[in-house]
């Protein structure tokens, strides 16, 4: 995992313990703490294998992943990076065993009550992002809910992404740009990337510099596609459930190491 300390540095070993240590960490690694991502979506993969690996039932590996989210919050918050975003319920995990999808559902009504209070401590925004009305309405209940409470919060951007996805969110922007054109609050000659961006779920937010997928699938799954234009991938074998601190901040080191180029010349 710690690539740059396999390569024979000769310093001693950092014990990583807790959260507080992320930018101490990120430092002794050779991270530039001033050239940090501004935004890392997640793909949360791995957790039913995770658990079965375990001889347990999938939906554990799930509720071992709010333990993971939680922990990432605040390590983004030590290092000061302004959005993360979590792919917790694609379009497309309707099509799951009925039981496990009732139980993600019970666990995103739970985790926003038990959360919420820590999460604004922490100075954390909740924003939901997909096509949250068609979600039922208690969590839907849940989720005006805590956008509502921690809306004054500036300190992280955390988008939860639930029943999104990357097609139907451009969908969602082109009907509502078609609408405004209809009413006449934009012409037809406004449209360009700026604006189509202003009509996505993540209006007004920087497009992620870092997508990170845990338990190795080399693929995009329907994600933020509109917004991972530029973005840089990077793919851990590990699952979701086991995935730390120290390795996502390996990941900003790997990404750090890129030569991201943006359709320039070298
Ligand atoms: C993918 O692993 C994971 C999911 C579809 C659910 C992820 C949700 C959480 C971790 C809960 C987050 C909750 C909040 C409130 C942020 P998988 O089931 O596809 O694993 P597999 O590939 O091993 O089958």
């Amino acid at each position: 995992m710690l690539s740059n300390l396999q390569k024979g540095n000769n310093k001693t070993e950092f014990v990583y313990k807790n959260p507080s240590q992320s930018a101490d960490f990120a430092k002794y690694l050779g991270v530039d703490l001033n050239k940090l991502p501004k935004h890392i979506a997640f793909i949360m993969d791995g957790n039913g294998r995770w658990a079965n690996s375990k001889g347990q039932k999938r939906t554990f590996g799930h509720k071992s992943g709010v333990k993971v989210v939680k922990e990432l919050v605040k390590a983004f918050r030590f290092l000061n990076i302004p959005v993360m975003t979590v792919y917790a319920f694609s379009t497309e995990n309707w099509k799951r065993a009925p039981e496990e999808v009732d139980f993600l559902m019970n666990l995103f009504e739970e985790s926003i009550i038990k959360q919420c209070n820590e999460l604004k401590e922490n100075g954390v925004r909740v924003k939901f992002i997909g096509r949250t009305h068609e979600l039922r309405p208690k969590l839907r209940e849940r989720i005006n809910w805590i956008e509502n409470e921690t809306k004054d919060q500036t300190g992280l951007t955390l988008n939860v992404a639930a029943n999104y996805g990357g097609r139907t969110e451009i969908v969602d922007a082109i009907t509502n740009i078609t609408n405004d054109i209809e009413i006449g609050k934009i012409n037809k000659s406004d449209i360009n990337e700026d604006l189509i961006s202003k009509y996505l779920y993540t209006s007004n937010q920087p497009d992620p510099d870092l997508i990170i997928r845990t338990s190795g699938e080399m693929r995009i799954s329907n994600y933020l596609l509109w917004q991972i234009a530029y973005s840089e991938i990077w793919v851990t074998q590990t699952c979701w459930p086991d995935f730390t601190i120290p390795e996502m901040i390996q990941a900003i080191y790997d990404f750090q190491n890129r030569d991201r180029r943006f359709g320039k010349e070298k």
